[in-house]
């Protein structure tokens, strides 16, 4: 991968192969996470800038762990404390950063396309934390390694995407990844939270929750996003959770073998219900953990990482 991309800003630009062999890598660092020292020296004296312009928990310490664990020099960059309240612009604020010799970018920010204009400024490569409702890479990678360590190979396995698709980053980053690995996703949720001609990337739409879920085989519940003008789409959070909460009644709908995932933070007793997200079928905690061996890969393919020196067991 490192020989074919310099970023990595979304899965649709991503062919299943590179997504696969992220994933392969990804299992292998996971492994590391059992010893008792859990740090390899790849990445000694390179420099990762993490550069969250929006809030996070999940994704920003994933990435510092993720780059700790592969010793890498860590700088943490805070908005509230920066010349952007000075006015200084994106890409000034990028071309300071590269004078100061930096080997590589994270970056969240709330607009669209954010990711790709930085990648396009700086020569280091950039990582998409999260571009406003575009894509959100990572996650969805984390998302399909804990689908794929449960189901094995994703082909024709039905994974129904429930909730706010129209402000989802997550929501479209799953539906490329997973539709490049020959799963069949469906999207379910309010008609004014489905974006229309969303058929358009190969995924089906259901407005009705029960048929929705009947024959999934994993349902990824997102987060109503208030912030981004979610609240609008639906009457109220109770009528919400009425109409689309995932309950214990619709777990009840579910296959046998069938497991919830959410991305986190969840809005509890709205798109899930409490007993849901604590309850047995729930996996949320385990993407928690994949998304550091994910980014672990990912920072590790970018920095020229041996994708072969890996799987023989030689760098970890
Ligand atoms: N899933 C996710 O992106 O969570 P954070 O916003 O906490 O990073």
């Amino acid at each position: 991968m490192s020989s074919l991309r310099k970023d990595v800003l979304g899965l649709e630009e991503m062919s299943a192969e590179e997504i696969l062999m992220v994933l392969d890598i990804a299992e292998r660092f996971r492994a590391v996470f059992d010893r008792p020292v859990r740090s390899v020296p790849i990445m000694r004296g390179r420099t990762v800038v993490n550069f969250f312009h929006e809030p996070s928990t999940r994704t920003r310490i994933s990435f510092e762990l993720a780059e700790k664990r592969l010793s890498a020099d860590i700088v943490n960059f805070s908005v509230a404390n920066s010349s952007f309240t000075k006015g200084e612009t994106l890409r000034d604020t990028a071309e300071n950063l590269q004078a100061m010799k930096i080997d590589m970018l994270v970056v969240r920010h709330k607009s669209s396309g954010s990711a790709q204009y930085l990648a396009k400024v700086l020569t280091c490569p950039v990582i998409n934390a999260g571009d406003g409702c575009h894509e959100h890479p990572t996650q969805g990678l984390l998302d399909i390694m804990t689908m794929r360590q449960r189901l094995g190979d994703l082909r024709g396995k039905r994974v129904t995407i429930i909730g706010d698709i129209a402000h989802s980053r997550v929501a479209r980053s799953n539906i490329w990844g997973l539709g490049k690995l020959g799963a069949e996703v469906t999207v379910c949720g309010p008609p004014t939270m489905v974006p229309g001609h969303i058929e358009r990337l190969g995924v089906k739409v259901e407005y009705d929750l029960k048929r929705a879920v009947a024959n999934a085989d994993v349902l990824n519940v997102l987060r109503i996003q208030l912030e981004r003008g979610a609240g609008t789409g639906f009457p109220s959070n109770r009528e919400y959770h009425r109409m689309f909460g995932v309950t214990e009644d619709v777990v009840r709908l579910l296959k046998p073998a069938a497991f919830i995932m959410h991305p986190g933070p969840m809005n509890r007793n709205v798109e899930i219900a409490s007993e849901v997200a604590d309850g047995p079928r729930q996996v949320i905690l385990d993407q928690v953990a994949n998304g550091v061996a994910v980014r672990m890969a990912l920072i590790y393919l970018l920095s020229g990482g041996d994708p072969g020196a890996l799987a023989s067991g030689e760098a970890a």
